[in-house]
């Protein structure tokens, strides 16, 4: 297990480290951006090198930051000092180390699927508590993301994984009409734990 954790590390430290930029800010958050709480706790899990995270804390949210990778972590810091904006960035391995339940008031899960932490990130929702979840989907129509169908949604699998949550806002085109618009190759979900 550890050794598996150590071997992504080195992985995604040199993709970090070789990547320009901070990434993009996650589509489900700006298309989705007035659900959005307007304080409270936010989790960016598996941040990557920090753009969303940045663009949470920006909006007035509190936001923890995790992710595998001391180099994402390092460059989200660099950024965040670069934006002059607040947030808390650790290094943790969330497979090992899940979330606390009723923590968070927003969780963003952008590219990363992990569908045994189901369970844990709609308990870490406080009542009312949103997750934005996207990710690559098998149904698409560039060659873009992981060529591992087992590491690519499948149809209406976000709807099935996160059921005991309410549905906000849901995308899934595949390649179904004008392929050239619209949200391709992913699926996304926004969805609210009801409150008590
Ligand atoms: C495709 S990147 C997505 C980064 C960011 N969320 C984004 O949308 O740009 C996947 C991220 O998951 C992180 N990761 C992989 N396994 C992890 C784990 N077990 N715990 C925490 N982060 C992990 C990697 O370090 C990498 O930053």
């Amino acid at each position: 297990m550890q050794q598996q954790a150590d071997g992504w590390r080195e992985k995604w430290d040199q993709r970090h480290a070789a990547a320009e930029g901070h990434g993009e800010v996650a589509s489900v958050l700006l298309h989705n951006s007035h659900l959005l709480p307007a304080h409270g706790a936010a989790l960016d899990l598996a941040c990557g090198r920090g753009a969303s995270a940045v663009w949470l804390a920006a909006r007035g949210l509190q936001v923890s930051a995790w992710d595998l990778s001391p180099v994402g972590i390092d460059r989200l810091e660099a950024l965040a000092r670069e934006q002059g904006v607040e947030l808390h960035a650790e290094v943790r391995d969330v497979i090992a180390a899940p979330p606390e339940p009723s923590s968070f008031d927003l969780i963003l899960v952008s590219y990363f699927l992990e569908r045994s932490l189901a369970p844990a990130l709609i308990a870490a929702l406080r009542p009312g508590g949103l997750l934005c979840y996207q990710t690559f989907s098998v149904d698409a129509v560039s060659d873009c993301g992981p060529s591992n169908p087992d590491f690519r949604l499948a149809e209406n699998e976000l709807l099935r994984l996160f059921a005991p949550l309410r549905v906000r806002a849901y995308r899934e085109e595949g390649r179904l009409g004008d392929c050239s618009r619209g949200v391709r190759d992913i699926a996304w979900l926004v969805a609210e734990r009801n409150c008590a």
